[in-house]
């Protein structure tokens, strides 16, 4: 039995908001993600943003970051030798709207990846673009309170008619929202909402979600009246939810996790809201509004494509206790597994997880999956101009044998991306040292360092995979 088809689209993943740097450059401008310092203070400013607007931090990572703005040819050039078949990207919302309300696009900005695109198709390689991933307009969050205004339904329709016009024939697949279930954990980087913290929290936060929902349907809408060939995805932040054990009460549990998980995909794949919305509104006290046009525009519009990210599993318990000392995730966070091997950064390594997890989301949906990101971030010891990460080698290894199983029991796989295939500024810590990529960047957690880039042992290994086309891992 073949593995992966021939035209498996393996590749590497990066986001704007974590790559590009060039801050304002070009007439960009400021994204919400551009506020956040690094470390303990990105962490408070996440929970609290209101305080980190009101702050001036000595060093903000997204202004330069690696510089993805001024690099692009030759990381490309490395991406390209790396063997890469497909580039999932993102589009910097505020580099073509710098405010999100204008009526006329930023002509700098989408020239910006009219070059970036034509760099990578010059190479044959396909591209894979989020149209928003962490970075909406900071003027959108702090005069219209961020995905909570249905206006930014409309303004992001504007963007996506622009860009899909644009790139029409370039770009074939395109993500409406980066992990969209994120706006739960992260309500101010995934939604832009800034008051979250006061009063009516859920009820804010599934409010903007719904206006994302219907977002992301005016933008199968118009990308099909552009151009019907358009594969439009969703995508969540994925991790099968285990039960801690077979007490019944910790499988109800770890239910009630899944189903928060699943939530918006349900919407974007079913076009309706799922069986158990209802009792899930009236136990959070949420009270959503939803007229009669916005079930229609859902119900007409669903995506091509399920994407995701998975980095590991969830565990979930009933028992309070447990739940005290909880495991940081991806932002997500879990009793920790005495099953698996810790990571760093409180994640748990667990591949075979992958497997079940791609099982799990496969059998909910039934359309084709894309894996757009997963990956190890790990701290590299640069040694004379070598980086020797046999333990993202053997991460990989483990992650794409058990992707393998998957496809052999029968799921439809589009592709993998790794996350950070080139280092790139954490999104959750704001720190350079927890590097994902197979291209090392010069760079340190407080901006310092050439931006020089070198390749690291797990370049060549990856390249061998990818030559392969999965068998040689
Ligand atoms: C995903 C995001 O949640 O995880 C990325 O889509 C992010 O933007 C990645 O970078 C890894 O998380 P972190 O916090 O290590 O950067």
């Amino acid at each position: 039995m073949q593995r992966f088809k021939e035209d498996f689209l393996w590749g590497g993943a990066l986001a704007a908001n974590q790559s590009e740097g060039a801050y304002l450059k070009d007439g960009k401008g400021p994204s919400i993600i551009d506020i956040l310092p690094v470390g303990a203070p990105r962490k408070r400013g996440l929970k609290d943003p209101l305080q980190a607007l009101e702050q001036t931090y000595d060093y903000y990572p997204s202004h330069q970051s690696i510089d993805f703005y001024h690099h692009y040819k030759e990381d490309i050039k490395l991406l390209a030798e790396l063997g890469i078949k497909c580039l999932r990207t993102s589009i910097s919302w505020p580099r073509i709207f710098p405010n999100g309300d204008e009526l006329e696009p930023n002509e700098a900005g989408l020239q910006f990846y009219d070059a970036v695109f034509d760099e990578c198709l010059n190479y044959k390689i396909e591209l894979i673009v989020t149209i928003n991933h962490f970075d909406t307009p900071l003027y959108l969050a702090t005069e219209y309170g961020g995905w909570q205004s249905k206006q930014l339904v409309g303004f992001y329709k504007r963007y996506c008619e622009t860009i899909f016009k644009r790139y029409q024939g370039k770009v074939n697949y395109w993500i409406t929202f980066n992990e969209i279930n994120m706006i739960l954990r992260n309500p101010f980087l995934a939604g832009g909402l800034i008051d979250t913290e006061k009063g009516e929290r859920q009820n804010h936060i599934f409010q903007a979600a719904h206006h994302q929902l219907l977002a992301s349907a005016e933008a199968t809408k118009v990308a099909k009246e552009i151009d019907p060939n358009m594969q439009i995805g969703c995508m969540l932040a994925a991790g099968s939810v285990y039960s801690y054990t077979c007490n019944p009460k910790d499988v109800q549990a770890a239910i009630e996790r899944t189903r928060e998980q699943y939530f918006f995909i349900d919407v974007q794949v079913n076009g309706t809201y799922p069986y158990f919305a209802q009792r899930y509104f009236e136990q959070h006290d949420i009270q959503l509004s939803i007229s009669k046009e916005d079930a229609d525009l859902l119900a007409k519009h669903t995506v091509d494509f399920v994407a995701f990210s998975y980095y590991t599993s969830r565990l979930e318990t009933s028992d309070s206790e447990l739940r005290k000392n909880l495991i940081e995730g991806n932002a997500m966070a879990s009793v920790r597994n005495p099953y698996l091997k810790d990571a760093g950064w409180g994640r748990q390594i667990d591949p075979l997880g992958f497997r079940i997890t791609i099982n799990e989301i496969y059998q909910r949906y039934q359309l084709p999956l894309f894996v757009v990101e997963n990956g190890l971030g790990a701290e590299d010891e640069f040694v004379e101009g070598q980086i020797h990460d046999y333990y993202r080698i053997d991460y990989f290894s483990q992650h794409i044998k058990q992707m393998a199983e998957a496809v052999k029991d029968g799921v439809e796989l589009i592709g993998y991306t790794t996350w950070g295939c080139i280092d790139l500024i954490s999104a959750g810590t704001g720190e350079m040292k927890k590097r994902y990529g197979f291209i090392y960047v010069d760079l340190d957690n407080e901006g310092k360092g050439s931006r020089k880039r070198y390749k690291k042992d797990s370049f060549s290994w990856y390249q061998k995979v990818i030559a392969t086309n999965g068998a040689d891992v």
